[in-house]
């Protein structure tokens, strides 16, 4: 196992009710700024049951930001905040809305320009107010951790960062405000939860033991009760595991002490910034053909996600290697996630400007080893077309 020091201190506040709890944790005399996106939380109630638990606290409301939030629309919230001394921040909503709201909380009294907390992956942070979070869709696991992601609309470029002064104070998750999700996003959650988990343990061994039976135990879980979010619409119980287990799939925990890749997630981020797909589908598309170009670099961790994951334990490795990524993709299909590029009308032409982006970016040492080069890219992307 490698070195590790491990800090989580986002209070979570879980189960049916949980807002109502909030109000414990947020000063009486804040002057919160309550961020939430295009209007869900508004017809699903959920915003007036944040309201009801701040009860007579000052209010200050930001609505609008959208799926892949951008620093334009951000820059906004972070003027109101400014003009009306805003000192708390409650982001009511999905990924999005958590991260930007994270960026926001940095950047209201940044020394400096707030684009700086972009391009230095957030490494310029040295304050930020203090944020809670009321989840209304499960997938990122921005709840109980400190990274997010933002898209600077002008040069297409989706900045991940992350400082340990944007953990969250609290996380409310109550898993019946995800019942009203459309399909697209439940399947979307699922999808995103699982190849975060794929990301940090899908590398080479290292004997972590814990860190890979915990990363089994929840993609086990996914596969269960992904589908079930389908078939068993209302079934709260299936949301709430769902909801845990994204969570779970990005708070640090599994991550600790083993190598992670994320060459996946930064090859999707170009293709979210040049063309619009959601961040889930984009992740559909490389996985597999990330994990087919890297079966040999990944054989070992492949062969025992291949048995302990699906069960899958007859034929030569390069089969059970073979079987396991098409029973991923399999998975994704399922869910009503598209797997090819093709699938989203892109294209061997459209590689050349996404490669050009990763370049752009500094994405050209990608991988648990570093080997994931723009030319490694390429073959993934005609991978997946
Ligand atoms: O905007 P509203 O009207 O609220 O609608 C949203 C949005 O259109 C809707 N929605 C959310 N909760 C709902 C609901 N509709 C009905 N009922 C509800 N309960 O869902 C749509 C998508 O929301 P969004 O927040 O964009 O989705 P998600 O949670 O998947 O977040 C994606 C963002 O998170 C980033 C992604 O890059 C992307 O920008 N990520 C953040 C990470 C992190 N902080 O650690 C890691 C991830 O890898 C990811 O990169
Ligand atoms: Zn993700």
């Amino acid at each position: 196992m490698l070195n590790f020091s491990y800090r989580n201190p986002v209070k979570v506040l879980f189960g049916a009710g949980m807002i109502a709890q909030m109000s414990k944790e947020v000063p009486a005399n804040a002057r919160v700024l309550v961020t939430y996106g295009g209007g869900s939380v508004k017809t699903t109630g959920t915003l007036d049951e944040v309201k009801a638990a701040l009860g007579e606290r000052h209010i200050i409301e930001f609505g609008g930001i959208e799926p892949n939030p951008s620093f334009e629309t951000l820059m906004q919230a972070v003027k109101l905040g400014r003009r009306e001394n805003a000192d708390y921040i409650v982001a009511v909503g999905g990924g999005s809305v958590m991260d930007g709201s994270k960026f926001i909380a940095a950047a209201i009294h940044h020394d400096g320009e707030p684009m700086d907390i972009l391009k230095t992956r957030g490494r310029a942070v040295t304050q930020a107010l203090p944020l809670g979070v009321v989840v209304t869709l499960a997938a990122t696991g921005s709840e109980t951790n400190s990274g997010a992601v933002v898209t600077i609309r002008a040069t297409h470029s989706k900045m991940a960062f992350s400082n340990p002064l944007l953990y969250p104070q609290f996380a409310v998750m109550d898993p019946a405000k995800t019942l009203t999700l459309p399909k697209r996003q439940v399947g979307n959650g699922v999808v995103d939860a699982f190849v975060h988990v794929v990301e940090q343990y899908l590398t080479y061994p290292v004997d972590g033991k814990i860190q890979d039976r915990f990363a089994e135990g929840i993609l086990l879980t996914l596969i269960e009760d992904g589908p079930r979010a389908f078939s068993e619409p209302d079934n709260v119980d299936v949301r709430a595991n769902l909801m845990w287990a994204a969570s779970q799939a990005l708070n640090g925990l599994i991550g600790a002490g083993v190598p992670q890749d994320w060459s996946t997630h930064m090859i999707g981020h170009e293709l979210t910034a040049l063309h619009g797909l959601d961040h889930a589908q984009t992740l559909a598309v490389v996985l597999p053909a990330m994990l087919h170009t890297q079966r040999e670099a990944k054989q070992a961790k492949l062969l025992q996600y291949a048995e302990r994951v699906w069960g899958i334990n007859v034929g030569t490795p390069d089969e059970r290697i073979s079987a396991a990524i098409e029973r991923t993709r399999e998975f994704f299909e399922r869910l009503g996630v598209a797997t090819t590029l093709s699938a989203y009308d892109l294209g061997v032409q459209h590689i050349d400007a996404l490669i050009e982006q990763l370049q752009a970016h500094g994405m050209v040492k990608l991988g648990e080893r570093q080997t994931i080069t723009p030319e490694v890219s390429r073959q993934v992307l005609e991978a997946a077309l």
